[in-house]
């Protein structure tokens, strides 16, 4: 389990967190807005200097910390009742991941305006195939202009930890003159930013028609010449992906189908690259955390057949690789792993 995982030590401790779950948020958000975590995360504090500090009552910040302490999300160490030498430690990540998950623009909070509730109370029947997501709410791939550009938005809301990978390793990915066709590649947010961080790079975006103009808007957003950001419409699952790239990424895409449906995408890339050319998967791989942070549409999702929705091993994508005939395929770490590999 990661550290910032609840500290479920037993069912009838995180069943106790869950049912609180409301009232742990409004702990953390008050934690995150005043400041607590800034003082915490490097830690050891004391409560009494916490107190003073921020001008709280300290028999009160005991409770406000041991509701945190409840959550596995500090540390104490107390050697006598006097609460005020308790010296207490957020545990190592806290502060940024409170900002990720409860901060004003967090991917949690965009979430909350898909149709979840469609489903709330009703899983009996979903479980029984007889009550789904409406399609007008959510369909897969999004279909009306409405659900596009919702979706397309939601993605590139969660391009943060991405985008730290790429930069990561900008200096290997690519050469100057590189071609890059990002497969499945939202509405060019991501392409946007990999062309402002390689002066040398273009990038076609290639997706469903109906996303053309997404892309259009994010190309003038970001004032690329179309000479350097394209868009390529087209449907992956019906026709081969165009030639002419020196590498294909495909970024959150292969998830989202059935394992044969991701080997064929990957034997397509092959097909279409040259030799030399590299393929760059960024995914959300089945870990604990990722499967945690994936919540939402495991249960979004339930609803919605024609997604699959696949959280795979990151040895899938590597054993696949090397199946369809990429060389070398390897992982570079980030927050979201990039697993490279190249054509022969
Ligand atoms: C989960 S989103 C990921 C978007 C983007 N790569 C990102 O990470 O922000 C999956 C993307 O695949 C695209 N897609 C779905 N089915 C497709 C198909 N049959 N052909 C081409 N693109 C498709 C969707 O439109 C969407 O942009």
């Amino acid at each position: 389990m990661s550290a910032l995982a609840m500290d479920a030590s037993s069912p009838r401790a995180l069943l106790h967190l869950l049912f609180n779950g409301a009232r742990a948020v409004d702990v953390l958000e008050t934690a995150l807005a005043l400041g607590l975590l800034d003082v915490l995360e490097p830690g050891p504090v004391t409560l009494g200097a916490l107190a003073a500090q921020h001008k709280l009552v300290p028999g009160r910040l005991y409770k406000f910390l041991d509701c945190l302490e409840s959550l596995g999300l500090v540390k104490r160490e107390q050697d006598s009742d006097a609460l005020e030498s308790a010296r207490y430690r957020a545990v190592p990540g806290l502060r940024a991941a409170a900002e990720s998950v409860l901060g004003l623009h967090s991917l949690e909070r965009d979430r909350e305006q898909y149709a979840w509730q469609e489903l709330r109370g009703r899983l009996p029947e979903v479980l029984r195939g007889a009550h789904s997501m409406s399609t007008a709410s959510f369909d897969w791939p999004p279909r009306t202009a409405s659900q596009v550009e919702g979706f397309e938005s939601s993605m590139a809301a969660g391009l943060g930890p991405i985008l730290e990978t790429f930069r990561t390793h900008a200096e290997s990915l690519f050469s100057a003159g590189a071609r890059l066709l990002d497969v499945g590649g939202g509405d060019g947010t991501l392409a946007g930013h990999l062309l402002r961080d390689h002066a040398g790079l273009s990038v076609d975006v290639y997706n469903l028609p109906a996303t053309e103009p997404l892309v259009a808007r994010t190309r003038q957003r970001f004032e690329h010449p179309a000479a350097r950001m394209g868009f390529v419409g087209g449907d992956f699952l019906r026709e081969a992906l165009p030639t002419g790239y020196s590498a294909l990424s495909f970024v959150r895409v292969l998830h989202d189908w059935p394992a044969e449906v991701a080997r064929s995408l990957m034997k397509a890339a092959y097909d279409a690259l040259p030799s030399g050319g590299r393929i760059l998967i960024c995914e959300e791989f089945r870990t604990p955390e990722r499967l945690a942070a994936q919540f939402f549409w495991s249960y979004f999702l339930m609803g919605v057949d024609s997604c699959v929705s696949r959280l795979r091993e990151v040895d899938f994508y590597l054993r696949t690789l090397e199946d369809v005939g990429f060389h070398a395929p390897h992982v570079k770490p980030g927050p979201f792993e990039l697993v490279v590999a190249h054509k022969p």
